[in-house]
């Protein structure tokens, strides 16, 4: 089998962080969203693997690589326009050429791995698998309907009257007759190909396509909520290890579920996990809550932070007030001053948030 992953798209919800980055490139608990993905596809035996670019191709060939770090063979596949995932399917056709394959949104991450689901689809005679899990607000995803067999009836993208609670999550399984399909089907209202419609079409013409149910959780990294869920999730669940080339004063407090990567130094501070401190990042009268990642070279001084994601090279200092909930973009500076006027600066970005009590 053969691996896929979407990493074009605009990533317009995650403005104004990715008006300077590829959306899959941001970190969850410190490592880039793209890499889990290649990870799990990885560790399910598959080491072929096309990664579909768009605008930001550039970064994301820069940070991939030719796969040699995660021992995978990668082919980049440059995609014009992001004109729909049944779009990107379509011009992968010369890579994946006959072979059955599993396509991964690049900004997606899911609890347990894909391990099982690949083997199963690989010794299966199914045309395709699909992933549903439960939502509570169907209305926002491609949905399933199922007879009560359990086979797929029907598949609606984005209904206004959800026939089910069962959304597709961004994991599909497919053999060669999805190009047959993708070819068949006309943009949708919103001017893409939509993969919901050509997998409708692969059962409204007789193919088989296997629905799996997934239990754990699943989280598509579209908007800024998300990307803390998805961090939250992770970090409750990984191996906290504290690095032999960390250095804690002891004046300092570090909680059992910390990671500390190499030259991360802690001076004077408390740190409460879950939590990620990355590399020769500085924190140094600090207070870092749970559920928080700070990525490398970043320095955090005479602050609190809670429940928040910073990208590397950022800083905070000397502000009274305990950040929570944010994301920080990478060498953003949230600082003090003593000059007059009291009153607050700022130099925003284009499409930047910023929340007063
Ligand atoms: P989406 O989140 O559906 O689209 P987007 O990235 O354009 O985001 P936004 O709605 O915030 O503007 O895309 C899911 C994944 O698939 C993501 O990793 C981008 C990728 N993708 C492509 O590679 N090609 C495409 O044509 C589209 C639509 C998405």
């Amino acid at each position: 089998m053969k691996g896929l992953i979407l990493s074009g798209g605009k990533g317009t919800r995650l403005y104004p962080l990715t008006y300077t980055r590829a959306k899959q490139l941001i970190p969850v608990a410190n490592e880039p969203v793209l890499f889990r993905v290649i990870r799990a596809i990885r560790d399910a035996g598959i080491t072929e693997i096309g990664v579909v670019t768009g605008d930001t191709g550039t970064e994301i060939e820069d940070a991939v690589g030719d796969g040699g770090s995660w021992g995978v063979n990668v082919t980049f596949i440059p995609q014009d326009n992001p004109a729909g995932l049944a779009h990107a399917v379509k011009i992968s056709e010369d890579f994946i050429g006959n072979d059955r394959f599993v396509m991964f949104l690049g900004d997606n991450v899911i609890q347990g791995g894909i391990s099982s689901l690949i083997e199963q689809f690989a010794h299966s005679q199914w045309d395709s698998q699909i992933v549903l899990t439960q939502v509570p607000d169907p209305q926002h995803f491609g949905v399933a309907e199922l007879d009560d067999d359990g086979d797929i009836k029907r598949l609606i993208e984005k209904p206004k009257n959800p026939p089910s609670n069962l959304a597709l999550v961004g994991i599909y399984m497919f053999d060669s007759s999805i190009f047959e399909a993708v070819k068949n089907i006309k943009p949708s209202d919103r001017g893409e190909l939509e993969i919901t419609d050509a997998i409708q079409w692969l059962l409204t013409n007789g193919h088989t396509v296997h629905p799996y149910i997934h239990t754990g959780w699943w989280i598509d990294t579209g908007k800024p909520l998300d990307m803390l869920s998805a961090n939250d999730h992770v970090l409750d669940e990984m191996v906290h290890e504290v690095s032999e080339v960390a250095d804690v004063d002891s004046a300092s407090e570090v909680g059992r579920r910390v990671t500390l990567q190499p030259g991360a130094r802690i001076i004077n501070s408390t740190i409460r996990g879950p939590s990620i401190i990355g590399d020769n990042t500085v924190i140094e009268n600090a207070y870092v809550g749970p559920y928080t990642s700070v990525y490398h070279d970043c320095v955090l001084k005479n602050c609190e932070i809670e429940h928040s994601i910073m990208l590397e090279k950022s800083q905070i200092s000397g502000v009274s007030m305990r950040v929570v909930d944010s994301m920080i973009g990478r060498n953003a500076i949230v600082g003090h001053t003593t000059r007059l006027p009291k009153a607050i600066k700022m130099n925003l970005g284009d499409y930047s948030n910023f929340w007063m009590p």
